[in-house]
């Protein structure tokens, strides 16, 4: 049986890359990058750091973005939390976000003033396409007066229809917080049902949608990986169906899941997620072994070096937010960040 998730998000301190040389950058990704590869990226790399201090702008990366993005031009990397808290506060003028489309949308929802870029526009999300502001309201109208959490993985049109946001990290806090017997928690059926599990006092409505990557995983693959690696600590994101929670040792965010490996040191791990959280943990922990089976997120794999140079070159593409759905959007995100465990 799965654990209960404990709030995290706190961004993760990195080491400033424009502080380091590039010889070392390539250290830090030598276990992820062929050294045959390195050269087109380090020109990259290096074009990236000039045109940040140039732009005075700063790489926001989530922890599904490839070593060689995560390991060496990002200047804060996270979960969806950290991203927002982070976007939230950063003085810079513009912010690169190495993710998909909906984190750039909060972080510019936060930043109404500030350029954010979005290095490809169709790194998009399956959960966000799920549902529509049109379906929020006729949740309303068949659901009068109950609260409506959604998760931050939706378009800004969605969030503007909400009573507040919640990413995995927070969700249960945020749920609690509203002090309500019903809480429609929209799109993702399988969080919604994982909270649901923690807190059997409130009766928690959901909607059909999953995300894509998570959804693949079966408790059969837990019960091989078990077979194959005895004593593996098994961590499973929330957006996995419960049956997949209930399997492993603790779920919770891609922070929790982080926190789990650095606070427990675990001799062999596997991240029930996407492939290149392992991966980034993998560069901080070399003591662990991590054990694959991941799936791809093909939005997040949209977002490479050469994107975020090109999106810092040409401030291309720029995300932007109609007028009108910015302040009730933002105020949703908001009353989210004011949540605290
Ligand atoms: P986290 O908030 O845990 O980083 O998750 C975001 C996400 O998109 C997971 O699929
Ligand atoms: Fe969306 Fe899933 Fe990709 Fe996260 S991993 S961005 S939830 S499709």
């Amino acid at each position: 049986m799965a654990e209960s998730p404990r709030v995290s998000g706190d961004a993760l301190p990195v080491a400033s890359p424009s502080a380091l040389p590039l010889a070392d950058l390539y250290a830090r990704v030598s276990g992820h990058v062929p050294a045959i590869e390195w050269p087109a990226l380090a020109d990259d790399v290096a074009a990236i750091l000039a045109l940040k201090r140039r732009r005075n702008a700063v790489v926001l990366a989530h922890n599904y973005q490839a070593p060689e993005i995560f390991h060496t031009v990002a200047d804060i990397v996270g979960d969806s939390l950290a991203l927002a808290r982070e976007a939230a506060r950063t003085d810079a003028d513009v912010i690169v976000l190495a993710g998909v489309h909906f984190m750039a949308e909060t972080a510019k929802l936060l930043n109404p003033d500030k350029t954010v870029l979005i290095p490809d526009p169709a790194a998009g999300c399956s959960l966000a396409d799920s549902i529509t502001a049109a379906d929020v309201r006729a949740l309303r109208r068949r659901h009068p007066g109950v609260p409506v959490v959604t998760y931050v993985n939706t378009s800004a049109a969605v969030k503007a229809e909400s009573d507040l946001c919640c990413t995995s990290g927070n969700a249960r806090a945020v749920v609690e917080s509203l002090g309500a017997p019903r809480v429609l928690m929209i799109p993702d059926e399988y969080l919604a049902q994982n909270v649901q599990a923690e807190l059997p006092g409130i009766e928690i409505l959901s909607w059909a949608g999953h995300c894509e990557v998570h959804e693949r995983f079966t408790p059969a693959d837990i019960r091989e990986v078990r077979e194959a690696y005895p004593g593996v600590a098994v961590l499973a994101h929330p957006e996995c169906p419960p049956a997949v929670v209930a399997e492993a040792d603790f779920a919770g965010s891609t922070a929790m899941m982080q926190d789990f490996v650095e606070t427990r040191r675990p001799a062999q791990v596997v991240m029930i997620t996407e492939c290149s959280m392992a991966d980034n943990l993998a560069v901080r922990n070399p003591d662990v072994a991590f054990v694959k089976p991941c799936n791809l997120c093909p939005h997040m794999k949209r977002i490479t070096l050469g994107k975020i140079r090109r999106a810092l070159e040409t401030m291309t593409h720029a995300v932007t937010v109609p007028a009108d759905l910015i302040a009730p959007a933002r105020r949703a995100v908001e009353r989210m960040l004011a949540v605290r465990p």
